[in-house]
């Protein structure tokens, strides 16, 4: 059993926590893209768990798995195990498994997307983790892999490979040159500890898939930040959508039985980039309190808006969810009324699908219609039955304009707080 879940929207949409959720009914959750740009929350007993690398599963017996598609940088991965171990959870290399071609972020990947976020005009709102420069260079194919950090000849030889150019790059930036040979010993030492971890995810999951063992692919951040089909150029690095599970892990798409779309019950987006339902008053402030939507990597206050359909048809199509977790639905509670947008109007034309362009997507004016709100908390409610009729109401008409099934419901951030619908 293969399944596989990623965002629908622009992040953060809490994967993390649906992840977590069914965690204990799969023997291996596997990151495939990304890296630790992502902020995935998981609130357990009480505690509440911030994970950039370590796949949301990390809580439960399953086999971790961070494939060959994702960005590591190896010192934020050390300092997770280590404050999950402070937290009595061992992440042993029986417990996680790194491939051996997974790339390495390095001081240099992270000193230049700093340079060129600040040089740039129109800003991107990166997160500053070195995720673009180490995709631009697993593309380029000058990377350096997690293989290559276990071993000190390997690593020196790319080293002095790599480096000059990316002495002269840092410096053309304005930036200080040494950065490009920075860190050297402590890459090694890191390199050291994490080559009990180094497998083979490919081969690893297949086997798995064999042995009738149930496998989750967890995605990082949403799909209109695909680097292929996102709202360019405000996209993260890597391509976010469920195919790339199977290219990101080794996995072939006849292998696949499950895809899931994590959606909120309305929209954020933290950083550049349209958004064309935002709501900067009081709306937006509700959402953003109610919700606590400021990024869990950065801390930055995330942009909210209304739930907009158009992006979630496309989001449909990209991913081809064959069921969505809604997440969030809690936060709407206490709204008088709510705004549900149907379609755009761009250009003096009414279209219901979100157009390729960016700047097209940015001049679409939302069409809503408005729907009774609720004010009862439901952040105890166990059943779809329990819901104000209005909550009920509002779900219903988002899964049928959707088109798509909705699975689970969550009203709030710990395990309990989900229901099926
Ligand atoms: P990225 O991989 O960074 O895109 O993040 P993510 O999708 O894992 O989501 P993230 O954890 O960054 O953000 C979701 C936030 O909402 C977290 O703080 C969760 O604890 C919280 N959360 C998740 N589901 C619910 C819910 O149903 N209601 C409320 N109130 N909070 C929720
Ligand atoms: P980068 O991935 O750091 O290069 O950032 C590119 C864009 O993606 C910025 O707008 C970021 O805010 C956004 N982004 C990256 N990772 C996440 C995430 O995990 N959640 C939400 N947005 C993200
Ligand atoms: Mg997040």
């Amino acid at each position: 059993m293969f399944t596989i879940i990623t965002g629908a929207q622009f992040g953060d949409e809490g994967k993390g926590k649906i992840v977590d959720m069914m965690a204990s009914q799969y023997d291996i959750v596997a990151r495939f893209q990304g890296g630790d740009n992502a902020g995935h929350t998981v609130v357990a007993e009480g505690k509440t768990y911030k994970l950039h690398l370590i796949p949301s599963g990390v809580l439960f017996d399953a086999r971790l798995l961070i494939g060959p598609g994702t960005v590591m940088n190896p010192g934020i991965l050390m300092e997770e195990i280590a404050m999950l171990s402070d937290n009595g959870v061992e992440v042993s290399p029986s417990k996680l498994g790194i491939d051996a071609k997974t790339s390495i972020i390095m001081p240099y990947h992270v000193a230049l997307d700093g340079l060129r976020e600040q040089k740039r005009a129109v800003k991107i709102g990166t997160t500053n983790r070195g995720i673009g420069f180490a995709y631009v260079d697993k593309v380029g194919r000058e990377e350096i892999q997690m293989a290559d950090i276990a071993d000190k000849s390997r690593f020196m030889r790319k080293i002095e490979e790599i480096a000059p150019q990316k002495e002269a790059a840092i410096k053309e930036m304005g930036g200080e040159p040494k950065i490009a040979r920075s860190e050297i010993d402590a890459y090694l030492e890191i390199g050291k500890k994490l080559k009990p971890y180094i497998t083979d995810v490919s081969k690893e999951i297949n086997k798995a898939l064999k042995d009738g063992r149930k496998v989750l692919a967890e995605g990082a951040q949403g799909t209109h930040l695909d680097i292929i089909h996102g709202t360019q150029k405000f996209v993260t690095s890597s391509s976010t959508i469920a195919g790339s599970a199977c290219a990101g892990l080794g996995v072939g798409p006849t292998k696949v039985n499950e895809v899931i779309g994590v959606i909120k019950a309305y929209i954020t987006r933290v950083g550049e980039g349209p958004l064309p339902t935002e709501q900067k008053n009081e709306v937006g402030e509700h959402l953003r309190e109610k919700g606590g939507e400021f990024g869990t990597t950065t801390g930055r206050p995330r942009r909210c808006g209304w739930f907009d359909m158009p992006l979630a048809r496309k989001a449909i199509n990209l991913n081809g969810y064959t069921s969505m977790a809604l997440t969030k639905l809690d936060v709407l509670s206490g709204l008088k009324s709510i705004k549900l947008c149907l379609g755009y109007e761009l250009e003096g034309k009414n279209i219901d699908y979100m157009p390729e362009l960016s700047d097209d997507v940015s001049r679409c004016k939302p069409i809503y219609i408005d729907i009774p709100g609720w004010r009862e908390d439901i952040t105890d409610t166990e059943s779809f039955v329990d819901l104000p009729e209005n909550a009920r109401l509002y779900v219903e008409l988002l899964e049928e304009l959707m088109g798509a099934d909705i699975g689970y419901i969550s009203v709030g951030p710990g395990r309990k707080q989900t229901f099926m619908k």
